[in-house]
């Protein structure tokens, strides 16, 4: 099969249009089959609710190519679960893992021109979306839902490419409320975090770091990825938070960690002001982000530094990395059984 004639080594993370996408109907109670469209534009009656009250959700995931040309998915079940999740959080009907499976793996195969070749550096990022469409007025949920997957070759999430250092700035913004949305993909988490993004990139950093609403003390995640520290002893941890996204990539990150490496894993609140000295390595992790490596934080008017005075890469982070990256790739044998190849 042809690739498309594409530098692939120069794609950021930016929408480009790939030629078929799924979509499957949800209308009284059931779904269609769902087919493959061309049309990258949706028409939407004016009422629908994913327009006025948010009523939508959204998942996230990578497809990459292997050595032997197969193009690999990572764990697409647990996007699937987690937007049953999300569906139920906001009172839409749950997407069946079938269909969820079978729509993921059809955008791929018809798209498999758009999945950049191995050794590219790029990957097919694949974006479900879930959406409350139909005439509505009241603040009621949608009679109708549409489940579309679109699909387009990504570079790196941040611009430097490759395994390079971001920083990141504590927020004065929060991103959600304890018993709020925080810890399911619902698109109405996204917007408010733009602002804090820029002023987070107005002190220099890449990205907002978000704290506890209730006391802003307790480290939450970035504005699209967890949080992962390193300390003394071989340790690795991570917050944890009713209101953060459950990162697929940190969990796999964790078992990486504890399995592969050795590494004691542990979950549990992490009070930033409190420990921040007794971290060695910080990454942001996240199907965008992969894992990246923070060399700093602003936090109380000054920047504080992790490994090596923020200037390179620690080993525990890089070896996470490229153990990830390389299972991701079907370079290292996969005994998570977490990839699954798309039947082309
Ligand atoms: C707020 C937020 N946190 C964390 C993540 C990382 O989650 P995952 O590893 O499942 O992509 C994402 C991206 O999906 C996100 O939007």
């Amino acid at each position: 099969m042809e690739k498309k004639d594409i530098d692939w080594s120069k794609l950021g993370f930016e929408y480009r249009k790939t030629d078929y996408r799924f979509s499957a109907i949800w209308e009284e109670g059931s779904w269609s089959d769902g087919e493959l469209v061309t049309s990258e534009f949706i028409t939407l009656h004016e009422g629908s609710p994913a327009l006025h009250y948010a009523q939508q959700c959204f998942e996230g995931l990578k497809a990459q190519t292997a050595k032997d040309g197969q193009i690999l998915l990572f764990r697409p079940e647990l996007n699937c679960e987690r937007m049953q999740n999300t569906a139920a959080r906001l009172s839409m009907p749950q997407v069946p893992l079938e269909l969820f499976l079978h729509g993921v793996r059809e955008a791929v195969r018809a798209n498999a021109a758009w999945v950049p070749p191995y050794g590219s550096g790029a990957s097919l990022y694949i974006r479900p979306l879930l959406i409350g469409v139909g005439p509505n007025m009241g603040l009621r949920p949608a009679k109708k839902y549409e489940f579309r997957v679109m699909v387009t070759p990504v570079g790196p999430y941040y611009k430097s490419a490759g395994l390079s250092l971001i920083s990141l700035a504590v927020s004065d913004f929060d991103r959600a409320a304890p018993h709020g949305t925080g810890d399911v993909k619902a698109g109405a988490n996204y917007p408010g975090g733009l602002y804090a993004t820029r002023k987070a990139q107005e002190l220099g950093a890449n990205e907002a770091l978000y704290l506890d609403a209730a006391q802003r003390r307790y480290i939450e995640e970035a504005g699209s990825a967890n949080i992962l520290i390193s300390m003394a002893g071989n340790k690795l941890v991570t917050p944890k938070s009713a209101a953060i996204l459950p990162s697929i990539t940190r969990r796999s990150i964790m078992d990486i960690a504890r399995v592969e490496l050795g590494m004691e894993t542990e979950e549990r609140p992490i009070d930033l002001r409190a420990e921040v000295d007794s971290f060695e390595e910080v990454a942001a992790c996240g199907t965008a982000a992969v894992l990246s490596p923070v060399g700093k934080i602003w936090f109380d008017n000054s920047w504080h530094t992790f490994y090596n005075k923020g200037e390179s890469v620690g080993p525990v982070m890089q070896n996470l990395y490229d153990i990830l990256c390389q299972i991701q790739k079907g370079e290292r044998q996969d005994s998570f059984g977490w990839t699954s190849a798309v039947a082309l």
